[in-house]
């Protein structure tokens, strides 16, 4: 790890999600190139061996608790990188949950959950985040979205509406906080993570499942990877980006081309 001369030295950054699949290459990638990582989910075993993997490593990270649909858990987490890191430079809102079922099968509070889970926790995150960026001179905003902001899945209506308005959302606090904040937004197409397992659940035959996703990808034929989204994020958070506010980055494999 090169916390000295890596390009995000000297930055504090917070992802959610970061126990497992994009989050966590997402905070391994910041924290190689010298970001000191606040690592938050639900589970404190996980969260626990990805901060002792980042240390072994040479890098800096602490893991915080918490459900983010919660607004205390997103005041919990700034608190946390403002005492142990001295500030917030990066948050990267990218927890997300899939919450499955046509518009007349989805209970009610599985909207509400997805919703809350999805979108709210980005706001809430934005919203305490902003404040601590501009005692700082400035920061970055990263929200993870996904191609469902673009592309309809069947029976995917709170998940595709969640990562439809983050995109929106983003747009607006790119344009209310510039030039001070840049905020941008990642939209990734199918990433080989626990995430895209938990989806197949449902069917009797989830490899089969799969492999037809993988078909689905014209272009690529392949899954993405947590490495692949890793880079991307890399890129919309360092200053190679410092010209890009507002924008939506597919990063897809071409999934989205040809239907
Ligand atoms: N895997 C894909 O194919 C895919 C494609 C496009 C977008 N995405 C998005 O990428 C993001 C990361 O997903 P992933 O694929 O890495 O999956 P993942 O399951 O590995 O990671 C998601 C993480 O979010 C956490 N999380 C969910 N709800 C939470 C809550 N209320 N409070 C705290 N933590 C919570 C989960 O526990 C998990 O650690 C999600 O926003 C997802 O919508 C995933």
């Amino acid at each position: 790890m090169d916390v000295t001369t890596g390009k995000l030295s000297g930055k504090a950054a917070i992802i959610t999600g970061s126990t497992s699949g994009m989050g966590k290459g997402i905070a391994e990638r910041f924290a190689g190139e010298g970001a000191a990582v606040v690592i938050t989910g639900r589970d404190e075993r996980r969260g626990n061996q990805v901060v002792g993997g980042i240390r072994d490593a040479g890098g800096r990270a602490v893991f915080v608790r918490g459900d983010v649909s919660q607004f205390e858990t997103n005041q919990l987490l700034v608190n946390v990188a403002v005492e142990k890191f001295g500030g917030v430079d990066i948050i990267v809102p990218n927890a997300g949950m899939l919450g499955i079922g046509s518009v007349t099968e989805l209970p009610v509070e599985t909207w509400h959950r997805t919703l809350d889970t999805n979108l709210s926790a980005a706001f809430y995150l934005i919203k305490l985040g902003i404040p601590e960026m501009h005692k700082r001179g400035g920061g970055v905003i990263l929200v993870n979205g996904s191609i469902a902001a673009w592309k309809e899945f069947p029976a995917h209506p709170a998940y595709c509406a969640s990562k439809a308005a983050l995109v929106a959302l983003v747009k607006q606090v790119a344009l209310d906080y510039g030039p001070m904040i840049r905020a941008n937004i990642l939209c990734p197409g199918q990433v080989d993570t626990p995430f895209l397992w938990e989806s197949t659940k449902a069917f009797p035959n989830p490899e089969e499942v799969v492999a037809q996703v993988v078909e689905e990808h014209l272009v690529m034929k392949r899954l993405g990877t947590p490495e692949d989204i890793a880079n991307a994020a890399l890129f919309l958070v360092s200053d190679d980006s410092s010209w890009i506010t507002g924008a939506s980055l597919v990063v897809d494999g071409g999934r989205i081309l040809g239907g």
